[in-house]
């Protein structure tokens, strides 16, 4: 059981990491929540993502990617990162005439769906498989709040790091010297914080940003997820932001069952916009709602709507119920309280700077 393995690592090398727990909780190949067992990300299983809700968020996305490959000359791939059930590449690729898909994922039942749903596109395990060097659009929708984080947490003025142990015959949280790297990394994107503070610590999504920004020539990566600026997040840093889900509901303590729920938690957009900088990349931020208007999901909502009206005077009811869905799908993916929330990160390597910065 997964359980006795990370008690036999505390056993072994002390209290363990968040972010080690995480990665364990995750990944493991033999009892990891994405690491084994079912596909995760679809309608009969633990979360709905834009891509599950409506194929209207891949064919917006697809105007996106062509404006891009307008801009950058050509493009050897779109890749989608965190791929999961691949309905996002679906929705995608009919809208590039022609320019090739690849999907990286780390699960091998993702991996599994996405060779089944999508037998033209390449299906690699890892970002690092890429060939580099190459005109690219990288997409990752709700990848970076799954990787793994350390939590801070600041005690008489410093930074701790959480941490778990086994006592009493179960996994509970202790606070342990934070590493140089995880204390520098809070201080700089989380001042200023009373006592008791809780921040996560997204250094692997810090390094993700960087392998793929590192692994294009020209173009751009788009990271899509749940969260906000530093500033936006510090009312949520009192009890922090990681939390599980299971079966399309929040779920229990991350402690008590891993490998049986997600584990996830709001992304740092302030954090990465400056990784993208320090990468001498230029960064464009908008809510998902704003980004998906700004290429067309509006107006096709307004057209979709008309249509609705136009089938509720005539006799097809099929095609009336289908038009509803297509409207419901549509507003479910603007939602100002949901996904509509999200934040889309474009972060554009050696083309011209963005339209739409972070604010100060
Ligand atoms: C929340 S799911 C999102 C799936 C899909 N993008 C969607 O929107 O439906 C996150 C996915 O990222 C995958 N993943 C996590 N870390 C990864 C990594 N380093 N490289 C590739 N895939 C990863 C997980 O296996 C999981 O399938």
């Amino acid at each position: 059981m997964l359980i006795g393995r990370i008690v036999d690592e505390i056993a072994a090398l002390g209290p363990m990491r968040f972010d080690r727990f995480m990665e364990i909780a995750l990944y493991d190949p033999e009892g990891g929540f994405f690491g084994s067992g079912r596909l995760r990300s679809h309608r009969t299983g633990d979360f709905l993502t834009s891509p599950e809700v409506s194929p209207l968020f891949g064919e917006t996305l697809a105007r996106f990617v062509v404006a891009e490959r307008d801009r950058i000359g050509h493009l050897d791939a779109v890749v989608d990162c965190g791929a999961g059930s691949g309905s996002m590449l679906a929705a995608l690729l009919p809208g590039l005439d022609g320019t090739a898909g690849v999907a990286v994922e780390k699960s091998p039942a993702a991996r599994e769906s996405l060779r089944e749903r999508l037998p033209g596109i390449g299906v690699l395990d890892s970002l690092d498989e890429l060939p580099g060097d190459r005109h690219g659009v990288i997409v990752a929708n709700e990848l970076v709040d799954n990787l793994p984080a350390a939590v801070a947490v600041r005690v008489d003025g410093a930074w701790v790091e959480e941490a778990v142990t086994f006592e009493g015959g179960q996994l509970v949280a202790t606070q342990i010297a934070a590493r140089p790297g995880v204390a520098a990394w809070a201080e700089r994107h989380a001042p200023g914080l009373p006592e008791g503070s809780r921040v996560e610590v997204q250094l692997a999504a810090a390094a993700w940003l960087r392998s793929a920004l590192a692994s294009l020539r020209m173009g751009s990566v788009v990271v899509i997820d749940y969260g906000d600026t530093s500033d936006g997040l510090s009312g949520r840093r009192a009890s922090g932001t990681v939390r599980t889900y299971r079966a399309h509901h929040l779920g229990p303590d991350p402690l008590l069952e891993p490998g049986s729920t997600d584990i996830t938690m709001d992304v740092d957009f302030s954090a990465l916009a400056a990784v993208v900088e320090e990468c001498g990349a230029t960064v464009e931020y908008s809510s998902q709602a704003d980004f998906l208007t700004r290429w067309g999901l509006r107006d096709r909502l307004t057209d979709l709507r008309h249509r609705e009206l136009e089938a509720a005077r005539g006799s097809d009811t099929m095609e009336r119920l289908m038009l509803r869905s297509r409207v419901t799908e549509a507003e479910t993916l603007l939602h100002p309280r949901g996904l509509g929330d999200f934040r889309v990160l474009v972060a554009r390597k050696s083309l011209p700077a963005a339209r739409f910065p972070l604010p100060a």
